[in-house]
């Protein structure tokens, strides 16, 4: 099946795994993926989810469900080991797993911020370093998943923000290092895209969600399909000479700096 601009089988043959995919931006990067011909492997903490996850995914290809907390770096090489047994040399590397919630800095305890920067910036690192022996060389591409807290300093988001920015550095610090092999690292930065545990946390209720559409620039909410098309394309050979980039995908919400933001999510 076709999906948007891209042609049918764009990534045959291709081996991908996903961190944090059995649900939200993650789970549609999956979908488009596999649609594309990869053989996916999926990465989360609860096993139900994600057995679910990989059943709706098998309906349209190969998928593996490999469970491990991202925190964990040997349970997370022995998934990756075992995605590799299954699959072959990895093609594509997805670190989407992520936490977040609003809290003050001040009402936060340090095993809170702790939490935070351990399953993003630590979860990003273990994911990149654990799967760098299986990385297919030259050829393979690294997405690292980010969010406008990178660069935009957002009130009740510190430990999202230190912890995004980490993540953006790690992709460009991985891009000059792992470039000369011929592997490339991007981070993809969502704005808000609706149906996902984020914007569930972030914008809830229809009052923060019709002042974040009056904000937004292109005046509605991404899609999981909108990320997943950006995923694909920077997984192709068409992104072939893109490396260390950090692609936003937010309907322009960035241009507005964080004090609009917050004034739409009631912040
Ligand atoms: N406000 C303040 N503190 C919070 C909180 C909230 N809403 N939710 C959790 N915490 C604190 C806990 O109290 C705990 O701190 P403590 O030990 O001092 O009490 C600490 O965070 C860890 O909580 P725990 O539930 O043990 O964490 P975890 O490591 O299993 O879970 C989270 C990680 C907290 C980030 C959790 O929200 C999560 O996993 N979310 C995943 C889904 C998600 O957020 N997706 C969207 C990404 S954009």
């Amino acid at each position: 099946m076709a999906q948007g601009v891209f042609r049918d089988g764009l990534l045959a043959g291709k081996s991908a795994f996903i961190t944090g995919g059995s649900s939200g931006i993650n789970l549609g990067i999956a979908e488009a993926l596999v649609k594309a011909g990869a053989k996916v492997a999926i990465n989360g903490r609860n096993v139900e989810k994600l057995e679910a996850a990989v059943k709706g995914l098998q309906a349209h290809g190969t998928a593996l469900g490999v469970a491990a907390d991202v925190r964990q770096y040997d349970a997370l090489a022995q998934a990756l080991q075992t995605a590799r047994a299954a699959h072959g040399e990895l093609d594509i590397l997805v670190c989407g797993a992520a936490g977040n919630f609003p809290a003050p800095a001040a009402g936060m305890s340090s095993n809170a911020f702790k939490s935070v920067l351990e399953i993003d910036v630590l979860g990003t690192f273990n994911t990149c370093r654990a799967a760098f022996e299986h990385l297919r060389k030259p050829g393979a591409c690294v997405l690292n998943i980010s969010a406008p807290q990178a660069y935009l300093p957002m009130a009740m988001q510190a430990h999202v923000c230190a912890a995004k920015a980490g993540v953006d550095m790690l992709t460009r610090t991985l891009a000059i290092e792992w470039g000369g092999l011929g592997i490339r690292v991007n981070s993809i930065t969502p704005g808000p895209i609706e149906d996902t545990e984020g914007m569930r946390r972030l914008a809830p209720g229809d009052d923060s969600r019709g002042k974040l559409l009056e904000a937004l620039p292109l005046g509605r909410l991404g899609t999981k399909q909108d990320i997943a098309q950006l995923a694909l394309f920077l997984s192709s050979d068409a992104a072939s000479y893109i490396t260390g980039s950090l692609m936003v995908c937010d309907g322009g919400q960035s241009l507005l700096g964080s004090g609009l933001m917050l004034k739409a999510l009631g912040l």
